[in-house]
């Protein structure tokens, strides 16, 4: 019997999962580690976390599984996407590698589109440079850290320096590459007027393949501290989106999803590289060979909601606690006893920032409309209805694009309160579906792995042989027309406040002791 392995290495932890080819999980292991913000607006990972993570979480599934190791027909590797892991030489790490959710490179991101110019970013990366994407990271290491630089000889996304220890080679895949602002999103290769630009020759970049090919074999040295065999192959992988949507099923036109965790994405499949007239969504390339996809994201989704229980729940953690339930399950029934658009309390979920539609890392957070009707109940509801907006906002660049979903797959912390799943069928307007599988990044790259080594015909039949949608909810007319009401309002709200969001970011910079 085949087994395939997916690791994704997330920014909260690493996850190992095991499958069969009918897509049963035989095991599963997730291994944390911290990240440090050294400074506001920063936010780094030690990449040896990662490692240390991937190998105690193949030791584990192994143990686990009680499979023999040979087994294992192929491995696909995910990751956070937008990360910059940087090499010396002899392949050791300069320093901690800067996150996707770092915000310091606003200057680099303007420098970078000046030199290139406008027209080629677009033309070339399908997106602007955005504070997240890599490349913006690299101009910071040259501008700040110029000693740093000048030992760095290759340079990695974080699942693509776990490949290098697994099997040796320099190797990444379009999905993940899609997101360094240096790939020429539609022809599939590095972009030399990017490279140019950002003062990156080729040598320093991996060698880029689609999703599902092979791009090494695990190492003698990695089989004898795992466990796995030797020679077992590894896979290009996907971005965590990339794979989330092939872990989602979302590799056709007319279904989207919806993965709420600390962030939120909403994404479609799309056979050619639409963008949007303002690229204000991101269009990479998808896990699907020769396709593409669309995506809005949004920094703080879930974590708006963990924000909210951290700052205003601890009493109801502490009953959800000696009830032994989960905290986010008693907050979001308690979102239920208030009505449908909270009697005019909005919620603005910019509590990092924000990245679609808005690229601004000085937003900020608000409750707008208060009265002293508004409890607990309201503002807990306002935060589940303002995190729905935001994303809503992604759906309707989509709309305007051509991209029209009828479905809507939910997955992740948002996915899993009934409450929360209603609200956001009622507020994006369309049937929203959970499927029979709730792994993310980490099932779809194991499907990739099945697809890159034979088991099946192309990444769509993975999908069609392994998930079935098991729950529907539809939108509920009523409180659909009060969302209606109110989005409006939502959606101007980011335009009025910005330049006090700009202000306020000013204000603290000249006062911050
Ligand atoms: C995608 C993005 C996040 C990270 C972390 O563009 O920034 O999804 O990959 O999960």
């Amino acid at each position: 019997m085949p087994y395939l392995l997916g690791v994704d290495i997330g920014t909260s932890g690493t996850k190992t999962l095991l499958v069969d080819t009918a897509g049963r999980k035989i095991a599963s292991a997730t291994e944390e580690y911290p990240l440090y913000t050294p400074q506001p607006l920063w936010a780094e990972q030690q990449p040896a976390d990662w490692w240390q993570a991937t190998v105690k979480g193949i030791q584990r599934v192994l143990a686990e599984a009680k499979i023999d190791a040979g087994d294992i027909a192929g491995i696909g590797l995910s990751g956070q996407m937008h990360g910059s892991v940087f090499l010396d030489a002899d392949g050791q790490v300069i320093r901690p590698a800067l996150l996707w959710c770092d915000q310091r490179t606003v200057e680099q991101c303007a420098w970078i589109t000046a030199r290139a110019s406008k027209a080629v970013v677009e033309a070339e990366t399908l997106n602007p440079v955005l504070t997240g994407f890599t490349a913006p990271k690299i101009v910071w290491l040259q501008q700040k850290e110029p000693a740093a630089w000048a030992r760095v000889a290759k340079i990695l996304l974080p699942k693509d320096y776990i490949r290098f220890l697994l099997t040796g080679e320099f190797a990444t895949e379009v999905s993940d590459a899609s997101g360094t602002a240096l790939l020429n999103v539609t022809t599939r290769k590095w972009s030399a007027a990017m490279m140019e630009a950002c003062n990156v020759t080729a040598d320093m970049l991996p060698e880029v393949y689609e999703s599902p090919e092979v791009s090494g074999r695990i190492t003698t040295a990695v089989a004898a501290l795992t466990g796995l065999k030797a020679g077992t192959p590894v896979v290009g992988g996907g971005g965590d989106q990339a794979a989330g949507a092939v872990g989602n099923g979302i590799v056709e036109e007319g279904i989207a999803s919806c993965s709420v965790g600390t962030s939120g994405v909403l994404f479609a499949h799309m056979r050619k590289p639409n963008t949007d007239r303002l690229l204000r969504t991101h269009t990479f390339c998808a896990a699907v060979p020769g396709e593409w996809h669309v995506m809005g994201v949004q920094l703080s989704s879930g974590g708006s909601l963990r924000w909210y229980r951290d700052t205003f729940a601890n009493s109801e953690a502490g009953v959800a606690r000696t009830m032994g339930v989960d905290p986010y399950e008693l907050l979001t029934q308690e979102a239920a006893t208030a009505p449908a658009g909270c009697e005019g309390l909005l919620f603005l979920p910019y509590l990092t920032g924000e990245r679609c539609p808005y690229p601004d890392p000085y937003a900020r957070g608000a409750f707008v409309g208060l009265t002293l009707r508004h409890n607990k109940a309201f503002m807990v509801r306002s935060v589940l209805e303002g995190v729905s907006y935001g994303l809503r906002d992604s759906l309707e660049i989509f709309r305007e694009m051509g991209v029209e979903p009828t479905q809507i797959r939910l997955s992740g912390g948002g996915a899993r309160s009934a409450v929360w799943r209603q609200i956001q069928a009622d507020i994006y307007g369309r049937e929203c579906v959970l499927i029979n599988i709730d792994e993310g990044p980490a099932f779809g790259v194991a499907l990739l792995a099945g697809v890159g080594t034979g088991l099946y015909p192309s990444v769509q039949s993975a999908c069609a042989q392994t998930i079935s949608v098991v729950t529907r909810v539809a939108p509920d007319a009523a409180a659909g027309a009060v969302y209606a009401r109110y989005y409006p309002i939502f959606r101007k709200l980011y335009a009025n406040l910005q330049d006090d969001f700009a202000a306020l970011a000013e204000a603290y910079a000249a006062t911050a002791v």
